[in-house]
């Protein structure tokens, strides 16, 4: 089966074999099953770069449901299943205003892959409003949940991208939101431009949403009309030494101080710097509004994609003495 339509770079790999899944007890009879080692899970396929066909099995998670689990006068709790459409779920919440998550609207993917690395955009993360998942260990198909200090969540990073990495299948993730005085997160300076730009100066979550809505689409290439995977490349983390050699060379970069010894410099920033930025090489680029982001024309290998991301990688290192991560799975 060809995996195409399952991966936002729309990348032409075949599955050997490839499986649908609707519910949970069918997942674990696949996973007991001995035909069934290592296989290969797939989400909304909007983090992952496949650069080879898949000679494992593909379990393709399409687990469905969205359900209250509790409510006070203040929050509620909401369980979404892992196979449900990250988007549509956010548009739910903001239907039922439900606050937490307007921020991060219109992110691509799966609700199962959220916590995976923690999504998050415009100031807020997923786990500012995570309370826990609930996933199925693959070697013994037991039912475990992870609460939110087990999942370790950092930038760009939880257990599921270290030790639990490969071993457990998310089939589920709960929230808590807001039903009243919503915590509104609009300090970010493209969110603040929108919302003055339309005079709205005590917005509601769905104005933030919205506005949330129109920055991506005039940044972010839509996997739908040009095959991507969002960000390509973590924004680095630099110690003060580093940050210093830099700071002099480009007094004019942005930054952003962590801590008094970490710096995060956006690699978009450096990207477009080395020169690379709506570039072009057969199928493969870099998106010209947002040069932390690589697309696909159309029928670019992933071999191709990857081949102009560690020649991105090498030109940013030797310019800048800065290396730079890839966010996506690369496969
Ligand atoms: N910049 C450039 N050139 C570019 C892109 C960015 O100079 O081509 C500079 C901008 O001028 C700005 C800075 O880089 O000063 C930051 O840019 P932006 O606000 O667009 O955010 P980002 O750091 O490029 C991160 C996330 C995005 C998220 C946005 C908004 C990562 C790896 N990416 O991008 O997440 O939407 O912030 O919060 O942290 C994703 O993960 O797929 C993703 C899109």
């Amino acid at each position: 089966k060809s995996l195409k339509n399952f991966n936002t770079f729309g990348i032409d790999c075949l599955a050997k074999q490839y499986i649908s899944v609707t519910d949970v007890s069918e997942l674990k009879t696949i996973l007991a099953d001995p035909i069934c080692s290592n296989p290969f899970v797939l989400g909304g396929g909007s983090n992952m770069l496949l650069t080879k066909d898949i000679e494992t099995l593909v379990i393709h998670l399409n687990l469905k449901g969205i359900q209250i689990l509790s409510e006070d006068e203040d929050s509620v709790v909401v369980e979404a299943m892992a196979g449900e459409n990250w988007h549509e779920f956010v548009l739910y919440c903001i239907e039922h205003d439900y606050g937490g998550l307007e921020n991060l609207s219109l992110i691509p993917g799966n609700v199962g892959t959220s916590p995976i690395q923690n999504i998050g955009a415009y100031g807020v993360e997923l786990k500012d409003s995570f309370v826990s998942c609930k996933a199925v260990e693959i070697s013994s198909q037991n039912e475990v949940e992870f609460n939110k200090a087990e999942c370790d969540f950092g930038y760009r990073n939880s257990i599921f991208k270290q030790q639990a990495k490969g071993k457990f299948i998310v089939t589920s993730v709960v929230f808590r939101l807001s039903k009243k005085n919503h915590i509104k997160s609009i300090s970010y300076g493209a969110i603040k431009d929108q919302l003055s730009e339309k005079n709205i100066e005590n917005p509601s979550i769905k104005d933030i949403s919205e506005a949330v809505i129109a920055i991506r689409k005039s940044k972010l290439p839509d996997p739908k009309e040009l095959g991507n995977s969002g960000s390509f490349f973590k924004n680095p983390v630099v110690n003060t030494e580093t940050f210093h050699a830099f700071r002099s060379k480009y007094p004019a970069a942005p930054f952003y101080e962590l801590s008094p010894t970490s710096f995060k410099i956006p690699a978009g920033w450096l990207i477009e710097q080395a020169g690379f930025k709506g570039k072009r090489y057969g199928d493969a680029g870099i998106h010209k509004n947002q040069a932390l982001v690589l697309v696909n024309y159309g029928n670019a290998s992933g071999q191709e994609i990857w081949d102009l991301a560690i020649h991105i990688q090498e030109k940013v290192k030797e310019l800048f003495g800065i290396y730079i991560e890839p966010e996506v799975n690369v496969i």
